[in-house]
């Protein structure tokens, strides 16, 4: 089993839709039994591949109460009214920041998920996390084998990644920065590339330089039809399996996973 986890600090740069495409194709094209776990209370994850997310147990109850195992809040992933084989889902609700906030015994507090999955047996386990440096964070951060950290090619995408290096570093236990992106545990990925921004592309380019090692060189362009997918309640890999981010994702599973 390999667990990775989708995170960075900023927001919006692609972490859900990542886990949500990567997930549907790893089980629908390469017959992958996939867990998803949402650790994000915004839910979006969950909305797209469950059809209740107020349902308990949802993640929040491993939170709360230590005898729940992850097992406990999956279900599997349904999409327009079908279950997607292969595919299955711990789902988080609102509920979940608060559920951690109080979790019991709040000593080793990141240690609380993976020990949640210890009876777990799947191919993936891919956790979407929230844009913080929170304790769920921490949590899946703890848990993976890999993190994936998506970048935005636009704006302020190389803002948190000095952060995001630190905190990695800090709970995988490691004595610098250098030291952990030597052990190959994460991985950077340009996603919402427009070819035709020459210059922004450049630049972030530019800003990326100090990490070129640890950066895939698949990169995941824009999608003209996201949103149509979205309204639609369906991953782009199943909406539009032609679309050429589809294709990017497909490079990007043989390179990573
Ligand atoms: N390659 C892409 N092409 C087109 N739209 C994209 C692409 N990747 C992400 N998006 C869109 O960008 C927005 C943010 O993506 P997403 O929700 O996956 O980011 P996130 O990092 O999970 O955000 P948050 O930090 O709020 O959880 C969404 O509207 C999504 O549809
Ligand atoms: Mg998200």
């Amino acid at each position: 089993m390999e667990t990775i986890a989708f995170m960075n600090k900023k927001g919006g740069v692609g972490k859900t839709t990542l886990v949500a495409n990567i997930a549907a194709m790893l089980a629908t094209e390469g017959g992958k039994s996939v867990v998803m776990v949402d650790l994000d209370d915004q839910a979006n994850l969950s909305s797209i591949f469950v059809v209740d997310t107020d349902r308990e147990p949802s993640v929040s109850e491993v939170f709360r109460n230590k005898t729940y195992e992850i097992q406990d809040c999956i279900s599997q992933a349904v999409l327009k009214g079908e279950f997607i084989d292969n595919l299955f889902i711990a789902h988080s609700n609102i509920g979940l920041s608060q559920a951690i906030r109080e979790m019991p015994g709040r000593l080793n507090i990141e240690k609380r998920l993976i020990k949640s999955m210890e009876n777990l047996d799947v191919d993936y386990v891919l956790i979407d996390c929230p844009p913080s440096g929170g304790e769920a964070v921490l949590n899946a951060i703890y848990a993976a084998d890999k993190v994936v950290v998506p970048v935005n090619m636009g704006g302020f995408a190389t803002n948190a990644i000095q952060d995001v290096l630190e905190l990695i570093t800090e709970v995988k236990g490691y004595d610098s920065t250098g030291e952990m992106l030597e052990s190959e545990k994460v991985v950077f990925v340009r996603n919402k590339l427009d070819k035709r921004n020459r210059a922004v592309n450049k630049k972030v380019d530019d800003a990326l330089v100090p990490i070129n090692k640890y950066l895939a060189s698949s990169v995941c362009r824009v999608a003209s039809k996201m949103d149509h997918a979205i309204m639609d309640d369906m991953p782009l890999v199943l909406h539009d399996p032609k679309s050429e981010l589809v294709s990017d994702i497909r490079s990007l599973i043989k390179e990573v996973f």
